[in-house]
């Protein structure tokens, strides 16, 4: 070996020869290092770097249970909506054997939680060694939240950070789960977390998951800010990429698909945070909304997320206000649309909103960014403005600044998932409104 190489700053690839920017990540730039200090053991793991007997291995429960099927076939998670997630069809849907998989989400969320479950799940269903790696919190935590979980399954928990070591001492292990990402590294290969060890881990995973036929799932820790650096740099090197939306005002928890190589993106599965821990919630639709009786400023839309539809309540309240400036505000929905919205509502429906003080709210602390709720938006104002009920309806259009309603292009779809769910007052383009002047007429007010 020559006696000085160049070490990619990112990824760690050693070159002989100079080069700007490294040709293996295309992201780092080559150091020029003494080839002594040329840590080959990075992806080469070294077979005896770790002693350690049978008796180290600290099993929660000594029996693995498990049914004798050897086929190739996914693993298969008691959360229904989570299997759909992560793909397959018919009765082989859940996790891809094999694959790496990411779920990130800000502290709190439920990461930790929800990995814990599954792995149980795997483990008391299939014969495949499992280990839960557990560098965030100590074994007895883990332990403690078992129980808490009232957990059955037979698995290994482990609070090791030395990616090699865990290789090497697991080697005999098929499903692993990382808790976390952000915590995990190679002795001497920098700061644990930072860019070089969240990029060198990943690979090595990767390769150990290909090779050595692996399952694993990875934690990546996102921070309060929701500062989501740590994974994204990781994101397009594993096979998956599950995300715990920010919905943290209640017990939800919306678990979206951004990357799949096995199944559909951008599904989601919706879980409760419930005292024995994360349950699937198995009709998500109605969840946001309850019309069962008359409501005044209360108006009804959906949306679609992913493949389901998603009903959402709107509430809007406008009320006099003597105040010289008056207070327009909107939770959940972008507020210059709310102010275009207003006047839209002064020009063509003459109603005044600008001794008013306005509020909106899309309940269950949902952020909607489709157009197509506007008409409910303005609804739910006109709701509260005349004192009438109008929440046994689906509202779906985009308002033009003409006031014309614009259809949308998922327009038969949403009218189509409407009435499965048992709604037939459904006011939009396609059913005769095209002017919001042609409401007003219709239904007399
Ligand atoms: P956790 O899984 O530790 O989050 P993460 O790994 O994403 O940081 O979940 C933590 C939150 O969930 C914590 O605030 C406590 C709450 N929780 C419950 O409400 N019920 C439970 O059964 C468990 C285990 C946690
Ligand atoms: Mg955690």
């Amino acid at each position: 070996m020559a006696k000085y190489v160049y070490k990619c700053s990112e990824c760690g690839h050693i070159s002989d020869t100079k080069f700007v920017v490294c040709e293996k990540c295309k992201d780092g730039f080559g150091e020029k290092i003494d080839s002594k200090q040329v840590d080959t053991s990075v992806y080469n793991i070294p077979k005896q770097a770790y002693s350690y007997s049978e008796s180290d291995y600290t099993s929660i429960k000594s029996d693995i249970i498990g049914d004798e099927n050897k086929s190739i076939k996914r693993y298969n998670t008691s959360y229904d909506e989570l299997n759909v997630l992560f793909g397959g069809k018919d009765d082989n849907v859940g996790i891809f054997p094999n694959s790496l998989i990411l779920i990130g989400g800000k502290p709190g969320i439920g990461k930790s939680t929800l990995l814990l479950k599954v792995i149980n799940d795997i483990s008391e269903k299939y014969k495949k060694k499992c280990v839960y790696i557990s560098a965030e919190e100590n074994k007895s935590q883990v332990q403690e939240r078992y129980k808490r979980l009232c957990l059955n399954g037979d698995f290994d928990v482990e609070n090791l950070n030395n990616i090699e070591v865990i290789m090497d001492k697991y080697a005999q292990y098929d499903v692993f789960v990382i808790d976390s990402l952000n915590t995990v590294g190679f002795d001497g290969a920098g700061v644990i977390g930072g860019v070089s060890q969240l990029t060198r881990v990943t690979l090595a995973l990767m390769e150990f998951a290909k090779t050595k036929n692996k399952t694993i799932i990875l934690v990546g820790q996102i921070t309060k800010d929701g500062d989501i650096a740590g994974p994204k740099i990781v994101e397009h090197m594993v096979d998956t990429v599950l995300f715990f939306d920010d919905y943290d005002q209640m017990q939800y928890r919306f678990l979206r698909s951004y990357k799949n190589r096995f199944g559909l993106v951008d599904e989601i599965a919706i879980f409760e945070m419930t005292e024995k821990g994360l349950k699937g919630v198995d009709n998500p639709s109605l969840l946001f909304v309850n019309n069962s009786e008359k409501k005044i400023g209360s108006t009804i839309s959906l949306v679609f997320e992913g493949q389901n539809p998603m009903f959402i309540e709107i509430n809007g309240l406008a009320v006099d206000t003597q105040a010289e400036k008056t207070i327009t505000q909107a939770i959940g929905y972008d507020l210059k649309r709310i102010y275009q919205i207003t006047a839209i509502l002064q020009k063509y429906l003459k109603i005044s909103v600008y001794q008013k003080n306005v509020f909106l709210t899309i309940l269950g602390g949902l952020k909607i960014n489709k157009s197509h709720i506007d008409l409910a938006i303005l609804m739910a104002i006109v709701s509260s403005v005349k004192n009438i009920s109008l929440n046994d309806k689906i509202f779906i259009g985009e308002i033009g600044l003409t006031g014309d309603i614009i259809k949308s292009p998922d327009e038969e779809r949403l009218i189509k998932a409407a009435k499965k769910y048992g709604f037939n007052d459904i006011i939009c383009y396609s059913t005769g409104y095209k002017h919001i002047q042609d409401i007003l007429n219709k239904l007399g007010f």
